[in-house]
């Protein structure tokens, strides 16, 4: 009878919490106060026979995790499974039905998996600041995840995971805190910023580089951390297909994790993601995406949703807003990360086909992007944003860096007309973004830095408020901020396939002089960017990743640019970046 919660200690292990299904909070996620989205665990507790997995017959599938650090806490993550595939389930009202139809599929267990975890300062787990036990089923995938606590803030941490009352564990994983929220930070905080990892289209050596250099504190994904569709290019996505279903998501997102360099990552660095379109269906909006609408596109979104929450090392910060993945972190006085769901949250209609008002719906949204209460993220999650941007700055934080999805700055051809190129940005939603720099201009809240993904290409602006307050793109004065915006951990270039550098180049020249707010501009390299955060100033080095074709730790920086506290532009040391970039096009410099 060991799931009878909180009856029941398991004898061998009395210095250990006892097991429980509660400890897991895959179970909470993505929200157990909505069924469909999570596992009733009365309904768990039901199909149990009362038998445990033994060490023999479960192994740790996809090593181990670590996410969204707080200053006493950390999710850690693992898998204890009997079998390295996924669990099929179908989604009803009420619970999780298992099904057996799918012959790739598990089936099913009545079974529990007892886990352990300890968390330590030693990498030989002398000095035990938290451990804790729970169960974990094919319910949930057979994920786990912990919140560790009674940790010290801004330390590094070392945890493993182990099958209850057995020797049998997982590879450990090193973790660290977050600085207390009014601390005084001892030296600069260090981020790695990925966005777009597409497993068919390469090896995600962006992330190993970073585990080799071991050069940060901590990871940020800005969304596209898998893809939906069916690819086989220089790797195969399992499963064979489009996801739709629960076993769909899972099995993708499983598929990613057998990556060297992804594993790495997520057992070296906290990890702060946030999804994008792809996580669910491409171009997702609110109430749908390119290829579906409706009720498929609603049960999709749920499976997406609940297989994110099941395998990703992050919170449920809102037990009642199961779709709720915004949410913000603070790192001592030094910066506040505002993560945000421009995308699936509560999205008003985008882009679904077509482009720049030609083809599909784009002609339709070229009619709403004006409108005052259209919405990228939501008024709920507008009103919170707004709000913390003003209580970071009230509270004496030196920067606010915005985790967002999609490109915020105007970016136009300006061929023929100043029209925005792509709407699926925040250039189709324009009182929205409005309304944001009204925030920066009422508030006069300095230091804002934007992080954007989501376009496979690389751009570096500052925050001018174009139209409606003069801005010198020679200075940067009339600046709000910056923006940097990543390329791709290995999805293709907006250009498509492989183009070369001559075509690239010129291309991204085009783009600098039309755009008088963007600095730099890189259309040829996959890769990802590294800010380096100190109270006086805040540095970005861009890096390109040459070769996907193969696991390799190759790379080369791009460009680097500087940020000094209370300038709100990019430094001009004399121009922008130095002087100097090694690709794409830089504004007043260089490119050797
Ligand atoms: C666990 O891993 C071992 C070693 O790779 C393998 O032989 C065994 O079949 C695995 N067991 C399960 C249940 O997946
Ligand atoms: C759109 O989505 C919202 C929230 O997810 C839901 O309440 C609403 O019913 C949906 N509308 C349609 C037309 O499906
Ligand atoms: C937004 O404004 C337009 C134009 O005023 C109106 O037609 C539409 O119904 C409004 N939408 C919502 C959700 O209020
Ligand atoms: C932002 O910087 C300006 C110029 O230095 C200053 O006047 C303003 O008070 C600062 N805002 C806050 C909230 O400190």
């Amino acid at each position: 009878m060991f799931y009878q919660v909180g009856v029941v200690v398991l004898a061998a292990a009395a210095t250990l919490a006892e097991a429980s299904f509660e400890n897991n909070l895959a179970y909470g996620s993505p929200s157990k106060r909505h069924p469909g989205l999570a596992v009733p665990l009365a309904h768990i507790y039901k199909r149990q026979t009362g038998s445990l997995y033994t060490a023999n017959e479960v192994n740790f599938t996809h090593g181990v995790a670590s996410g969204d650090p707080y200053d006493t806490s950390v999710i850690i993550w693992t898998r204890l499974a009997p079998t390295a595939d996924n669990v099929a389930a179908e989604i009803v009202p009420g619970g999780v039905v298992p099904i057996y139809s799918d012959p790739e599929a598990a089936q099913p267990s009545t079974k529990a998996a007892c886990v352990e975890f300890k968390i330590s300062t030693d990498q030989t787990f002398n000095n035990v600041a938290d451990s804790g036990r729970a169960y974990t089923t094919s319910d949930v995938d057979y994920t786990v995840k912990f919140e560790a606590a009674n940790l010290q803030p801004f330390t590094t941490y070392y945890y493993r995971f182990n099958v209850c009352g057995s020797s049998k564990t997982s590879p450990a994983g090193r973790t660290k805190t977050l600085p207390s929220k009014n601390q005084k930070v001892s030296r600069n905080v260090k981020l790695a910023v990925y966005s777009c990892s597409n497993y068919p289209e390469g090896y995600f050596n962006a992330y190993g580089n970073v585990v080799r250099k071991d050069s940060v504190d901590y990871v940020l994904h800005l969304g596209d951390y898998i893809y939906e569709y069916k690819a086989d290019e220089v790797r195969k996505a399992l499963p064979d297909r489009e996801t739709y279903t629960l076993y769909d998501y899972r099995k993708r997102i499983a598929t990613y994790r057998t990556d060297v360099d992804l594993l790495d990552s997520h057992s070296r660095f906290a990890w702060i993601p946030v999804w994008d379109d792809h996580e669910v269906a491409n171009n997702a909006w609110r109430n749908g995406s390119s290829n579906s609408d409706g009720e498929v596109f609603r049960k999709r979104k749920q499976a997406a949703v609940r297989a994110y929450f099941e395998w990703m090392p992050l919170r449920q910060v809102d037990m009642d807003d199961s779709l709720r993945i915004w949410r913000s972190f603070s790192v001592g006085d030094l910066f506040d990360l505002l993560m945000l769901d421009t995308r699936q949250y509560d999205r008003d209609l985008t882009v679904l086909n077509g482009v720049a008002g030609i083809g599909g719906n784009s002609q339709e949204v070229e009619k709403l992007v004006d409108l005052q209460n259209r919405t990228i993220m939501g008024l709920k999650q507008e009103a919170w944003f707004y709000d913390q941007l003003r209580q970071s700055s009230s509270r004496g934080a030196a920067w606010r860096l915005v985790g967002n999805q999609v490109i915020f700055s105007r970016m136009t051809l300006g061929v023929f007309t100043d029209t925005p190129f792509n709407r699926d940005q925040w250039d189709g939603y324009l009182a929205n973004r409005d309304r944001v720099y009204q925030t920066l201009a009422d508030g006069k809240i300095n230091n804002t830095v934007m992080l954007s993904g989501d376009s496979h290409a690389a751009w570096v602006s500052d925050l001018a408020w174009l139209g409606k307050k003069d801005y010198n793109e020679a200075t940067g004065a009339g600046s709000f901020g910056v923006e940097f915006a990543g390329s791709a951990v290995t999805s293709k270039s907006p250009l498509s396939g492989v183009v070369p550098r001559w075509i690239a180049d010129p291309i991204s020249k085009l783009l600098i002089n039309a755009n008088p707010e963007l600095q730099w501009q890189d259309l040829y390299y996959r890769g990802y960017f590294e800010l380096d955060i100190g109270y006086e100033a805040l540095s970005a080095q861009f890096f390109g990743i040459p070769d996907l074709k193969k696991r390799s730790g190759d790379e080369v920086l791009l460009a680097r640019f500087l940020v000094r506290n209370g300038e709100n532009r990019l430094a001009r040391n004399p121009t922008v970046g130095g002087g100097v970039a090694y690709a794409g096009a830089l504004k007043n410099g260089k490119v050797q």
